[in-house]
């Protein structure tokens, strides 16, 4: 095997793999409710509109940031899976025992031991959303003007989905999961990059779990808000 395909194959490095690519999709992610955020300006969705035409006007840059994302998302998903099935396959009573002791104490709870789960169903949340929003603005997206310039009606794609209420349940629930999924991958991604010292433990995972809960309630407003004004 190659030095460094060992390296990150070790324990320790599979831990880092998944934490600077984790960090990496949370910057994603922080940065997309920020744009998304627009969506709440009731001015007939002109900010929200003007925002993605930004990112169409990157032209073929935008497939090549797209294609990136892409790869630290796989890499993220790939790499978390064969770990949790390589350490199940290692020790499976070890692991169980760990948890049983652990669970009361530490941080070690539900969130740790589902992140296998929570993080497969977003895996499956993002299939679905990109094909909804990313594929559909291609395909049945309708034109409307952006400072005078052609540009893709995403807002009324958007507003027309979360019309149905079937879209505002699926996006609240995936929402919910990803704020399980944030609050114990935030403190996990520090404590393996060595950040954080442990009489810190507890203060990092009252942080993470804050943040966890912000960013999903700005997410989760955003159908809930959409669905209520349309009505
Ligand atoms: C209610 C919450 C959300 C809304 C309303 C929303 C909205 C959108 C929209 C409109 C697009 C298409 C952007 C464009 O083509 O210009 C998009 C793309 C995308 N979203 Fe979301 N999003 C939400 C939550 C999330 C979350 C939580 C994640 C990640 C966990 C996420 C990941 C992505 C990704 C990866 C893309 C594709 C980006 C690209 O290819 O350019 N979204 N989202």
């Amino acid at each position: 095997m190659l030095p460094l395909k060992r390296a990150l194959s070790s324990p320790i490095g599979r831990k880092f793999v998944m934490s600077i690519s984790g960090i990496a999709l949370v910057l994603f992610v922080i940065v997309h409710l920020l744009g998304n955020l627009t969506l709440y300006i009731p001015d007939g969705g002109e900010s929200f509109n003007r925002y993605a035409a930004g990112f169409e006007a990157l032209g073929p840059m935008l497939y090549v940031m797209e294609l990136g994302l892409l790869a630290v998302i796989l890499l993220h998903a790939f790499w978390g899976i064969s770990t949790w099935l390589r350490n199940r396959r290692a020790r499976p009573e070890r692991y169980a025992k760990s948890i049983a002791t652990k669970g009361g104490g530490s941080n070690l709870n539900i969130a740790s031991r589902n992140m296998a789960i929570t993080g497969s169903f977003l895996f499956f949340f993002l299939i679905i959303h990109v094909w909804h929003f990313r594929v559909r603005k291609e395909t049945v997206g309708e034109k409307t003007t952006v400072n005078g310039q052609e540009a893709t009606d995403l807002y009324a794609l958007v507003v027309g989905s979360f019309e149905n209420p079937a879209w505002v349940f699926f996006y609240t629930l995936s929402m919910v999961v990803l704020a399980f999924h944030l609050r114990h991958g935030f403190w996990s991604a520090l404590q393996s990059l060595g950040a954080m010292k442990p009489r810190w433990s507890k203060q990092i995972y009252a942080f993470g779990l804050i943040f966890a809960i912000l960013l999903a309630l700005g997410f989760l407003g955003m159908p809930i808000y959409l669905f209520l004004a349309a009505a």
